[in-house]
């Protein structure tokens, strides 16, 4: 069975013969582990009722672009938001023009316009129209946009005419779907991403540690499976579920994380440290429990190691995405960490009561990045964990050739230089 677990599908249905099909379609995504919303246009309606896919899919059909409770409830940008993926299928020759000429006039092409993640159509129409130069070019138009066709197969079609049109059938529908999420950007590369906090012990029932829930590390580690790398997750205790398809290394202190770091990282091609590392520990951990005893408790603490740095340092060639969680001056410390930690680059949040609109930023589903690079910056907008993780990986991906394609230069001009 092919894996869409966890991924969700915005499946829009239009006008066409095939409509029935989305029936089968919507069963067979589910049973690949998808979630699905369905968004259907008048003509779709035309041939099945919303009702039937309300039942299949197990929440209300979207129709309206302009209906203000549906709107208020889940309206356009917030369904172009909550996709992974959005398919049309069956998509009839009016949607392909519609699609083609950037309209907005329904609530599918308004959803098309507003959001950023793949696009996938499985066409069905008959013949003629499939052939006709109109059809013809909005179909080039639309792929060279990005826009992801399946099919249309061959075939008896509704109408009685033989010939290239029909809808393909499911099975082919959802393999195509799997293949974007596992042929991503980083297919064939290792990474290793730290997340959560760590915790030093003060005595064995009592520690220091921080907020970090973990969840924008563990947004990251998914990004990246899912644009096809081999992730290796290390992480300080959260209380997040373990996402599919990579390893998780649990550990307590930065001691314990710096040393899960040293024996994987001469395997890894990127190093993403999202983890808010205890910067220092107690000089003295005791054995008992400490008393109340005194008035006044003074603790020494010494510092760890940091172990981006560490990297850095000892694994030249690792790419390295470190963070900065700043309460102020968010550029300023960000960049002296760029450079302070010789990395390749740093995304920077703001945490704490300054950061309103991500309340605080740990243990938020939300949160806004600055990313900067030595030459170069990126705002990432206020958005989720996981769509932010998904933007900061592309980027990563991006980066990681330049680095790359820098460094064979390099490699190149010394071997010229020693002929
Ligand atoms: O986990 P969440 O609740 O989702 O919150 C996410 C987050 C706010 C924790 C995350 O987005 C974030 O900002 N992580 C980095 C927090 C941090 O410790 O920043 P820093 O500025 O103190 O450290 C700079 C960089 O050095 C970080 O990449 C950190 O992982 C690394 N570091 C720091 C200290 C140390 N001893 N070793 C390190 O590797």
């Amino acid at each position: 069975m092919q894996h869409l677990t966890n991924k969700r599908i915005l499946l829009g249905v239009t006008g066409s013969i095939a409509a029935y099909k989305a029936a089968d379609l919507i069963r067979r995504l589910q049973d690949a582990g998808a979630e699905v919303k369905v968004v259907m246009t008048d003509g779709a309606k035309a041939f099945v009722t919303p009702l039937t896919f309300q039942a299949l899919s197990g929440s209300p059909v979207h129709e309206n672009l302009l209906d203000t409770e549906a709107e208020a409830a889940m309206g356009h940008i917030e369904l172009a938001r909550w996709a992974d993926v959005i398919l049309i299928a069956p998509a009839s020759a009016n949607s392909l023009a519609a699609l083609a000429q950037g309209r907005a006039d329904d609530l599918l092409n308004a959803i098309c316009l507003a959001s950023d993640v793949p696009l996938a159509i499985a066409p069905a129409m008959n013949k003629h129209m499939w052939a006709d130069p109109a059809t013809r070019e909005n179909v080039k138009q639309l792929a060279q946009r990005g826009v992801l066709f399946i099919g249309p197969d061959s075939g008896e079609q509704a109408c009685g005419d033989i010939g290239e049109g029909r809808m393909v059938e499911s099975e082919t529908i959802i393999t195509r779907i799997s293949e974007l999420f596992t042929l991503g950007s980083l297919a064939g590369l290792t990474v290793l991403i730290t997340a959560g906090p760590t915790r030093e012990a003060l005595d064995p029932v009592r520690f220091l540690t921080n907020h970090s829930s973990g969840k924008m590390g563990y947004a990251i580690a998914e990004a990246a499976v899912e644009a096809g790398a081999k992730v290796i997750l290390i992480s300080g205790p959260v209380s997040l579920v373990t996402p599919d398809r990579l390893t998780r290394l649990d550990v307590e202190s930065t001691a314990d994380m710096e040393e899960a770091v040293k024996e994987h990282v001469a395997t890894a091609d990127i190093f993403i440290a999202t983890a808010a590392v205890a910067d220092y520990r107690p000089v003295v951990v005791q054995q008992d429990k400490i008393k109340k005893n005194e008035q006044r408790l003074t603790l020494e603490l010494e510092k760890n190691t940091d172990i981006l740095a560490m990297v850095k340092t000892q694994y030249a060639k690792t790419f390295c995405l470190g963070f900065a969680a700043e309460t102020r001056d968010l550029e300023n410390y960000a960049r002296g960490k760029l450079a302070q930690k010789n990395i390749e680059m740093i995304a920077a949040n703001l945490v704490g009561p300054g950061a309103e609109k991500t309340t605080g930023t740990f243990n938020s589903d939300l949160n806004e990045l600055n990313v900067y690079w030595p030459g170069g910056e990126l705002k990432l907008e206020l958005a989720t964990k996981t769509r932010l993780a998904r933007q900061l990986v592309a980027l990563v991906a991006q980066r990681f050739t330049i680095y790359k394609e820098n460094a064979e230069n390099e490699n190149n001009i010394i071997s010229l230089k020693s002929q």
